[in-house]
């Protein structure tokens, strides 16, 4: 990337931290549930989550496995998540000690394995859109890290195994999935701090939406990631609508 690329508030602990609060919206409850019911994490198996946050779907894969999986890596470019993890693995049960990770990974430059067919299984909620690539030559954003990306998860998981994701629909409503959470306003204990939360992230939104036009981030049309899917060696390839139809929920299989 040059010295010219705009700024990336996905590496601002604020920005980070107002995402923290997004499992209180409906929207993204809803998605929590739909992409829990696609997971199917074996006893013994190691899984991979990408653009983990606070790592709400690492407690999800722990707790459907019973506790029973042999590693859990969360992967994010800001590093103040490694505190969240340090919380999460204090809350689970059984505890996860070493068997949960955190590492502080730009995704958008690759994975951190060198080899192939390591993982049981990938999640990702929300994040991979925001792989970015600048062509300096050509002076554009390209999609060349989100292409690479989906290789690289095919890379890293084994035969027969599932990668499940959610992305944001082409030009995403954040309105809708405002209007959505005045459900969870008028049960909110302190409805202040609530719409201050609500605030945050919709300020965000309108920056992730703007740098999407300009082909930063990549909030794509389904055939088209399906698509992509299909170049980087996935099939079986399937998605729905979540997150107040905010959201594609796919899984695609690693043959
Ligand atoms: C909308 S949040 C979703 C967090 C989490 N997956 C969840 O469902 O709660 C998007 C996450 O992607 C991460 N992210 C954005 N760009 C990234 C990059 N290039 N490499 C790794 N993580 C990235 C952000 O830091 C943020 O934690």
């Amino acid at each position: 990337m040059t010295k010219t690329t705009p700024r990336n508030y996905w590496r601002d602990d604020r920005c980070a931290k107002a995402f923290w609060s997004q499992h209180e919206l409906p929207a993204y409850q809803q998605l929590l549930t739909d992409t829990t019911a696609w997971l199917d994490p074996e006893p013994g198996g190691r899984w991979l989550d990408l653009g983990c946050g606070a790592g709400r779907l690492c407690r999800a894969l722990w707790t459907k496995s019973g506790g029973q999986l042999a590693e859990l890596v969360g992967l994010d470019v800001a590093a103040l998540n490694a505190k969240s993890f340090e919380k999460l693995g204090q809350s689970l049960s059984p505890p996860p000690l070493e068997r949960l990770r955190f590492e502080t990974v730009d995704f958008s430059v690759g994975l951190p394995w060198t080899g192939e067919n390591l993982f049981n299984g990938a999640v990702s909620g929300l994040a991979i859109q925001y792989a970015e690539s600048f062509s300096e030559a050509e002076q554009r954003w390209t999609c060349d890290a989100y292409d690479g990306l989906l290789r690289e998860v095919h890379r890293v998981l084994k035969p027969g195994t599932r990668f499940v994701f959610s992305v944001n629909v082409p030009e995403p409503s954040w309105g809708r999935v405002g209007w959505n959470a005045m459900s969870g306003f008028w049960s909110a204990k302190r409805k202040l701090r609530f719409l201050g939360k609500l605030h945050g992230m919709w300020r965000y939104g309108g920056w992730l939406k703007r740098e999407a036009r300009k082909g930063r981030f990549h909030y794509l049309p389904a055939e088209t990631i399906t698509s992509k899917l299909t170049a980087a060696g996935f099939t079986d390839i399937e998605h729905r609508l979540s997150f107040a139809n905010q959201a594609f929920l796919f899984r695609a299989t690693k043959r």
